[in-house]
């Protein structure tokens, strides 16, 4: 594996690989790995010829300084971890190579980012935007792979895609869960044991409001949702949304077309999770 860290080393490596005829596949991520980025990893090889993994905690996209300063940084064991799930390159660039200067770009997502995340966390989904168009500029990937725990990160990255005209295809990717039902997240590591211990009951909840689904309304399902994981004590739910899987309108009635995707943030403690399934 090679281990990159400037634009101009990356975009010499790739323009070989593309003489050379082979595919471009794409993972971003902000490091502290774990299974969830390696299964990404793994369906990128699956798809690609070459697999390039970009490592780097990006400052825009946070509204919340003290967020960014605890987010886990472990580069050394993320290359190690990339290095034996067959990634080819590792991109882990400086802030000053990505943001020489300030970026000042503003993306309209329109109602995509009116909602949920776009709507607790003002700035964030401009932050994603602006890394990830910067990444793909220098990655130049054919297939770039997301999870679909940052269910409304991959709406705002296709229609990022759209409107900037890249030909590049976006791969939604599979939660992956502990054997507890925690989704995995770099946050994960930050979460104390008692905290640690409680965070299942947020999938368990949404497992169990599935099957409530047929007996309430969408709004009663709803505050359902809420109130049984505030019941957990460690657990403090900011939202829940149930919205259309493509579109991500707001559902208000079951009869309503198409696939629905009930999508929660949870604080427990400092440490602010999100999770969603599919109904
Ligand atoms: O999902 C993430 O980890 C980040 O938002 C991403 C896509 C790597 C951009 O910084």
């Amino acid at each position: 594996m090679k281990v990159i860290h400037t634009k101009e080393g990356l975009t010499d490596l790739i323009g070989n690989y593309k003489k050379e005829g082979k595919t471009i596949g794409f993972v971003p991520t902000m490091g502290a790995l774990h299974e969830g980025h390696l299964s990404l990893v793994t369906q990128c090889k699956k798809n690609s010829d070459v697999a390039v993994v970009s490592v780097f905690v990006n400052p825009t996209q946070f509204n919340d300084p003290e967020d960014l300063k605890r987010y886990p940084r472990t580069p050394e064991k993320d290359c190690a971890l990339l290095e034996t799930a067959g990634c080819d390159v590792a991109f882990l660039p400086s802030v000053e190579e990505i943001y020489p200067e300030k970026d000042t770009r503003k993306f309209d997502f329109g109602y995509l980012e009116s909602i949920m995340e776009g709507a607790k966390r003002p700035g964030h989904f401009n932050g994603v935007g602006q890394v990830v168009s910067r990444l793909f500029d220098i990655v130049q990937p054919d297939k770039a792979f997301f999870g679909m725990k940052d269910f409304q990160q991959v709406a705002i990255i296709k229609n990022m895609v759209r409107q900037l005209n890249y030909t590049l295809e976006i791969i939604p990717c599979p939660i992956v869960r502990e054997a507890s039902g925690l989704a995995l997240s770099s946050r994960n590591a930050l979460l104390d044991k008692e905290h640690k211990e409680n965070a299942p009951h947020i999938y368990a909840t949404l497992k169990k409001a599935r099957e409530l689904a047929s007996q309430m309304s969408v709004n009663e399902l709803k505050k359902w949702i809420a109130d049984e994981i505030n019941r957990n004590p460690f657990l403090e739910t900011e939202y829940v949304e149930i919205v259309d899987d493509t579109t991500l309108k707001v559902i208000n009635d079951w009869k309503e077309e198409g696939t629905k995707v009930a999508c929660v943030a949870v604080y427990a403690g400092k440490i602010r999770l999100i999770d969603n399934i599919v109904f």
